[in-house]
């Protein structure tokens, strides 16, 4: 692999023992997937940030990273934790639970992470780091990894922890994977017998997209994504894809930047009744919890649910997971007072499916995402209903 003379003075151990511990893992990388050379990235999303993930070894790996004085080079920024930084005494949380939480909150802001101040969330396209066409990225939560690939055209790999955090020290990735023209390319072409219609439609469609394709790249062609919420509605069918597969970029006919530069390819897949993705994603219709916000939603999905509630009082907890930055903008609009009224609330940071949910006493939780119910089962080992948002807000009424 070629490196440039700064690289090779970083590998040299030249700017400190972190930096060169980064270059070793960028190298690695390289090394695996045969790239030729290291490309500098504009920002950098470093996922694996909750407690219940990281445990005391990734806890003590961060220690040691900053101990040697790992600084980003590059914008960076992280994934949600399991908790609201700042009320996670409201939701339950153990102490010292959120004492561990904190401190790797607190390690990532050391090295540099958030400017200093990091805003946990996996949309960070609503706050203010919106990738250009084109832009080479190190990004690691698969739904922003798809929306960056596929709604706004940038380039990304899907990141693990430590390869995340060791772009950000050093500003570079090895040019491999959708860093790369070909690997750009369609594999699969998928038609839809049923036009989705709701921003959870679209989460179904995904998960039976992702369960028929797992790893290839799918080009729809017939798929009709109107508005509003056109670009929701793209989230939730890339978050969906990428958890029940593992699809990292898609294309859609007339609809997403990068379609036009492809023709269909000759392997199709034709998706049949959204219904079975609604019958496949939900065990249960009893549920204590309904969770808004997977992923983190925007403003304009939080203003939707302000309107549903508005006067109304719920009588099961319904909350809403956002970046901090949506949230104020929550509540100069508003809607945060009318979610709250009702009895709602709005959660900066947090994310559910890493949450220890059993322990804060929640054994089963209504979704408008396919994500969230995938991983809340496998992972948080809770029950899901999985519904559209009318339906998820009228369980909580
Ligand atoms: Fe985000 Fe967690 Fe969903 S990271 S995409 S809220 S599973």
């Amino acid at each position: 692999m070629k490196l440039t003379d700064e690289e090779r003075s970083w590998l040299a151990g030249e700017g400190g023992v972190a930096l060169r511990r980064a270059m070793e893992i960028i190298v690695a990388l390289g090394r695996i997937y045969g790239a030729e050379r290291l490309i500098p990235v504009e920002s950098v999303q470093i996922s694996g940030v909750s407690y219940r993930n990281l445990g005391e070894a990734g806890l003590n790996f961060l220690r040691r990273w900053v101990q040697e004085g790992a600084e980003v080079r590059v914008p960076a920024l992280l994934n949600p934790t399991a908790m609201d930084m700042g009320a996670w005494s409201e939701q339950g949380f153990d102490p010292e639970f959120a004492r561990r939480q904190e401190e790797i909150v607190a390690l990532f802001a050391q090295m540099g992470v958030g400017y200093g101040s990091p805003v946990p969330t996996c949309t960070p396209y609503y706050i203010g780091h919106r990738p250009t066409f084109g832009a080479h990225l190190a990004w690691a939560e698969s739904s922003a990894v798809s929306f960056a690939n596929s709604v706004l055209g940038a380039r990304t790999n899907r990141e693990g922890g430590p390869g995340a955090i060791a772009a950000a020290l050093t500003g570079r990735v090895a040019e491999y994977g959708l860093h790369r023209d070909e690997n750009r390319r369609p594999t699969v072409t998928v038609e839809v017998e049923e036009q989705p219609r709701t921003v959870a439609d679209f989460s179904a469609l995904g998960a039976l997209v992702g369960n028929e394709v797992k790893r290839g790249v799918p080009y729809f062609v017939d798929l009709q994504v109107e508005e509003p919420l056109r670009e929701t509605k793209l989230k939730a069918l890339g978050a969906a894809m990428a958890a029940t597969g593992a699809v990292a970029l898609y294309h859609v006919r007339d609809v997403t930047p990068e379609a036009a530069h492809f023709e269909p390819p000759a392997e199709r897949v034709r998706i049949g009744l959204l219904r079975k993705g609604y019958a496949f994603l939900t065990d249960t219709h009893e549920v204590e919890l309904v969770w808004i916000g997977c992923p983190h939603a925007s403003v304009e999905e939080i203003g939707e649910v302000a309107a549903m509630v508005e006067g109304k009082r719920l009588r099961r907890p319904l909350w809403i997971t956002c970046a901090q930055q949506v949230r104020g903008e929550a509540i100069e609009a508003g809607y945060a007072a009318t979610i709250e009224a009702a009895g709602g609330k709005l959660y900066a940071d947090a994310c559910l499916a890493i949450a220890p949910l059993l322990d804060l006493g929640i054994h089963s939780v209504a979704t408008l995402s396919a994500k969230a119910a995938f991983y809340l089962r496998n992972l948080a080992g809770v029950k899901v209903h999985f519904g559209t948002l009318s339906e998820c807000i009228r369980l909580a009424l």
